[in-house]
């Protein structure tokens, strides 16, 4: 084994102001070898500044990928330690009023891109699995909005859960190989990823009354999110282990910290008190009452009071399923 070889990370959409271009900062800070890709390398200079390597990759693109992956092998003798599928983006509307482009152009990158980046690039990393003290590792962002039905951003949330599921079925297929899958399920951080002007819902929207709550909880998020630095290091920390192996599921972002704080419950912890689910039911009602509040209803609907009925039955069901997906995650982890 080449013990002074420095290990190498390539990690998607680093574009500036994003988690990625912290993550490969803070890669690098911890002495990896990373390569920073990004559609428009323009905003990678100051990564490059710090002797990152940047490259220009599109995930929807197979002649992307191929060209990146010709260049990197070329660059490390054909091998990787870690890949990294952070580039995504996301769409905010109601999921019966969604643009089916718009739509099937999000799944293009949140998962199509990703699962033809993880084909990709798995022989890259095979070639490292006998000369690393560290197995290979493939990190996949899921979202929190893959377990918590966060509305009018249903398409988003289903690519993210296509996310985890898939990486739940790799976990298995590539850990006899000797490689690693982590799925992160991540939770509010401060980026470019929304923000009030993406959101239109149209003049003809069944839902118009509440698209200006929608933006607001926008601006909130962006305000009031973790900073990608802090949401960086926290990764970097959990990922990079000083010893052993890393979590094969790790939540990490601002909405966990919260749930934990003002609301004292919401995780089961196994793994030594690691987090490896949350979820709280009156968090969930208070972001819904947020955007579905009494005007909405009664303009919209006209049977108030069965609506709210409706609405506290669901609620006692989606109690129900949260204490379900704790066992089930209890028992994965
Ligand atoms: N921020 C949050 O609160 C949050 C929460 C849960 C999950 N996430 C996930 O975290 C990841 C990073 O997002 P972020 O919050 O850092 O947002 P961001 O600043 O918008 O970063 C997204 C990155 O993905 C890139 N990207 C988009 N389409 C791409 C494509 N076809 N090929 C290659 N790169 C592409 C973007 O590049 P361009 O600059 O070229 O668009 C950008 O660099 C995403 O997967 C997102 O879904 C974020």
């Amino acid at each position: 084994m080449a013990a002074s070889r420095k290990r190498t990370i390539l990690i998607t959409g680093c574009s500036k102001g994003g988690a990625g271009h912290a993550l490969a900062l803070e890669f690098a800070a911890q002495g990896m070898r990373v390569f920073a890709t990004a559609r428009s390398t323009n905003s990678l200079s100051p990564l490059e500044e710090k002797g990152i390597e940047a490259l220009a990759l599109d995930v929807t693109s197979p002649e992307s990928i191929a060209s990146l992956k010709t260049e990197i092998a070329k660059r490390t003798g054909g091998q990787l330690d870690m890949l990294y599928n952070n580039a995504g983006s996301m769409y905010e509307m109601p999921a019966i009023e969604a643009d089916a482009d718009r739509t099937r152009a999000m799944f293009n990158t949140n998962v199509f891109g990703l699962f033809d980046m993880v084909s990709a690039f798995t022989p890259l990393l095979l070639a490292s699995v006998s000369d690393s003290g560290h197995p290979p590792t493939i990190i996949n962002v899921s979202s929190i909005v893959s377990r918590v039905p966060y509305a009018f951003s249903a398409q988003y949330n289903a690519s993210k859960a296509a996310v985890a599921s898939y990486s739940d079925t790799l976990r298995i297929e590539l850990a006899p190989l000797g490689i690693k899958v982590v799925t992160l399920y991540m939770g509010q951080v401060s980026t470019g990823l929304t923000g009030p002007d993406n959101i239109e819902f149209g003049s003809q929207s069944l839902y118009d009354v509440v698209e200006q709550g929608v933006k607001e909880r926008s601006r909130h998020h962006l305000q009031h999110s973790m900073k990608s630095e802090e949401f960086a290091r926290q990764v970097v920390n959990e990922v990079l282990p000083n010893s052993g192996l890393p979590n094969s599921f790790t939540w990490k972002g601002m909405i966990m910290g919260l749930l934990k704080r003002e609301h004292g419950f919401g995780f089961k912890s196994t793994n030594g008190g690691r987090a490896t689910s949350f979820v709280h039911a009156e968090t969930f009602t208070g972001l819904l009452s947020f955007v579905m509040h009494e005007d909405f209803i009664a303009k919209r609907i006209g049977q108030r009071a069965n609506l709210l009925k409706r609405y506290s039955e669901f609620n006692a069901d989606f109690e129900g399923w949260v204490e379900s997906t704790w066992e089930s995650d209890a028992a994965a982890a």
